[in-house]
């Protein structure tokens, strides 16, 4: 792959996993490939099940594939690097410490000689990206689930990681507080840099945030579709109701649907 020397371009060859299980071995991805060049933002869509976490999992280095290679800017993948950041439905937080004292958190384990006013510095600077200045103080349980969400991006972001896992961290919330974050997703994006995958199974997200759409078919899952989102990087939600996109989004869910196996590959959606 080019371009993935330095910093943290994503690469999946041939991999194979199978999960041991009492039953024998259980397999998830069966020659997966896939790559996200440095920078870019790769939305992965799939039947429920179909192995979406586990490839994060494997990307983040808290599994080793059974077979295949997976590689962060270029090097071996061979356990967990903090050259990652990740985010999550249910982004766990420690009550006891506040906004700031849970975003710095990353930075207490990889960052030990930085100083505690330029880690409180870092994480002012994301709040304010997300517009959270003002929360520094409050505790996870003051905050609604889409400040959670933001919070849980800037822990996520804090250590400058190359890479950015998101697994499905907009999905439980409200359709409205939902898109209000793609927008803090996206004013995140110019200003930070990071090359990201994004777990998601709202089609319309992944078409908004991703320069990618990558879908994977059914357990065991293989790469089975990908597409290219031409829609620059000034993104208004507005977008998401064009011609194109809409056309977009009903092929989306055909390959979904294939995916599904509730129709073959070989049936077209009218227009296609
Ligand atoms: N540690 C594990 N041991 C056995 N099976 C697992 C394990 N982790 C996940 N699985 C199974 O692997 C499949 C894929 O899981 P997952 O990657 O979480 O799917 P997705 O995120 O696409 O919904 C599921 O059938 C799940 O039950
Ligand atoms: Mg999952």
């Amino acid at each position: 792959m080019s371009g993935t020397q330095e910093g943290g371009g994503i690469a999946l060859r041939n991999v194979t996993h199978f999960f041991e299980t009492p039953d024998g071995p259980f397999q998830v991805l069966d020659d997966f490939t896939m790559v996200a060049e440095v920078g870019s933002f790769l939305a992965l869509v799939g039947p429920s099940g179909c192995g979406k976490s586990t490839v994060t999992r494997l990307v983040s280095g808290l599994l080793t594939p059974s077979s295949g290679d997976i590689l962060l800017g270029g090097s071996l993948v061979t356990g967990p690097r903090p050259n990652v950041g990740m985010a999550f439905q249910n982004p766990v937080m420690l009550e006891w410490r506040d906004v700031v004292g849970n975003i710095i958190l990353p930075l207490e384990i990889v960052a030990r000689d930085m100083p505690q006013k330029a880690r409180v510095e870092r994480a002012r600077e994301l709040l304010e990206l997300v517009s959270l200045s003002g929360f520094e103080n409050k505790r996870p349980s003051e905050l609604s689930g889409g400040m959670r969400q933001r919070v849980s991006l800037c822990r996520a972001l804090v250590h400058r990681p190359d890479v950015l896992i998101l697994d499905e961290p907009f999905g439980a919330l409200d359709a409205f507080t939902r898109e209000e974050l793609w927008l803090v997703m996206q004013s995140l994006r110019k200003k930070e840099q990071f090359t990201c995958l994004l777990i998601t199974h709202d089609l319309r997200e992944s078409v908004f945030l991703s320069d990618e759409v990558l879908v994977m078919s059914d357990r065991p899952a293989r790469l089975q579709y990908q597409t290219t989102i031409e829609l620059g990087t000034e993104r208004s939600l507005k977008d998401l109701y064009s011609v194109e996109v809409t056309e977009l989004l009903a092929h989306l869910r055909h390959q979904i649907e294939v995916a599904q196996g509730r129709i073959g590959s070989e049936s077209q959606i009218i227009d296609s």
